[in-house]
């Protein structure tokens, strides 16, 4: 067995692009409950109750919905370095900065689908004023309860025109553990790849992008404890007119319970609990084929064809001839 590098610790922060600023400022405030913890101009950085660095989600204003920089944090200044040698070594490497909002000196790249991402080591550790300080020591900030109040970033899914070389490079060159993986055809073709740098099942996947077109966003998942808070976060998106486009369900693969919504800058946003932590360093991927993976769901209603096409941005016509409305 090939030693996995542990050079990356955990997903860091995810930016999301939006044509509608307030409105997605509202999504993820008030419905669910995160903080603003800075702004800079039109942009917006965000963070749940229990993410420890100072911001996890920015929201950033454009012409179309879509996926910013998603950052990685690294596990030393060390760690960093090795990283972005190998970065570079690939081809996929643009170059330093002094860092974000919240954190240090940062490392840009791109990956092979073209999605924007960055590594860094220096990170602010969250100090919340006096109001949204907690009673309880170990928790970063205070439980507001305000809306489906998510805990913390989770993960991402990114739409790619080819799976196998972005699940090559988040698995060799990145040093991610790959958890599970759809292929279909006999093995001949590989449809999605469940990735993640920590025990947390997958913090990045990829997903074969019907268009064809390079580094959309499938969706962006946010973290609560339990299924009945999945539950009640239907009802609470149900009650303020957010368009539901899947769930409360269980995958079978990755074993996560769901709700599937649109925020109004149209990026579609999960709400995710259950799954299952995986701690063995000889872990064997899970491979489905097409009866094992089905529909992708293990119970509940059937995943409605919106799931596999919609994206952001949104793209004018499928196929070949598709093209991507600029996010920028
Ligand atoms: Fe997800």
């Amino acid at each position: 067995m090939v030693e996995r590098i542990q050079d990356v610790a955990h997903l860091g922060a995810v930016e999301l692009l939006t044509p509608k600023p307030e409105g997605t400022l509202w999504f993820f405030h008030d419905l669910f409950g995160m903080e603003i913890v800075h702004r800079d101009g039109g942009t917006h950085y965000l963070r749940g109750y229990g993410d420890h660095a100072a911001a996890t989600l920015k929201i950033t204003p454009a012409k179309a919905a879509g996926i910013g920089c998603v950052a990685w944090r690294a596990t030393s200044p060390e760690a960093l370095e090795r990283r972005v040698a190998a970065i570079e070594a690939e081809g996929l490497g643009l170059g330093w900065s002094n860092g974000d909002f919240g954190r240090g000196r940062s490392y840009r790249f791109r990956d092979p689908d073209g999605h924007a991402m960055e590594i860094y080591y220096e990170e602010v550790r969250y100090a919340p004023p006096p109001e949204l300080r907690s009673t309880l020591k170990n928790l970063p900030q205070k439980f507001t309860g305000r809306g489906v109040n998510v805990r913390r970033m989770d993960h991402l899914a990114l739409f790619c025109k080819s799976v196998p070389e972005n699940r090559r490079f988040a698995q060799e060159t990145l040093g991610m553990r790959l958890s599970e993986q759809v292929i279909f055809n006999q093995g001949r073709d590989e449809i999605g790849a469940w990735l993640s740098p920590s025990p947390v099942h997958h913090q990045v996947a990829y997903v074969a992008d019907a268009a064809g077109v390079h580094g959309r966003l499938h969706h962006v998942s946010l973290w609560v404890d339990n299924r009945g808070d999945v539950m009640r976060a239907a009802d609470i998106l149900a009650e303020n007119g957010v368009f539901i486009e899947a769930g409360p369900s269980k995958h079978n693969n990755s074993q996560g319970f769901y709700l599937y919504s649109y925020e109004p800058g149209g990026n579609r946003v999960e709400v995710y609990s259950g799954s299952y932590l995986i701690f063995a360093p000889d872990w064997q991927t899970v491979v489905w084929n097409e009866q094992e993976r089905g529909t992708g769901v293990y119970w509940g209603a059937t995943l409605p064809a919106s799931f596999a096409s919609y994206g952001t941005p949104v793209v004018e016509a499928q196929k070949s001839n598709a093209t991507v409305i600029d996010p920028m």
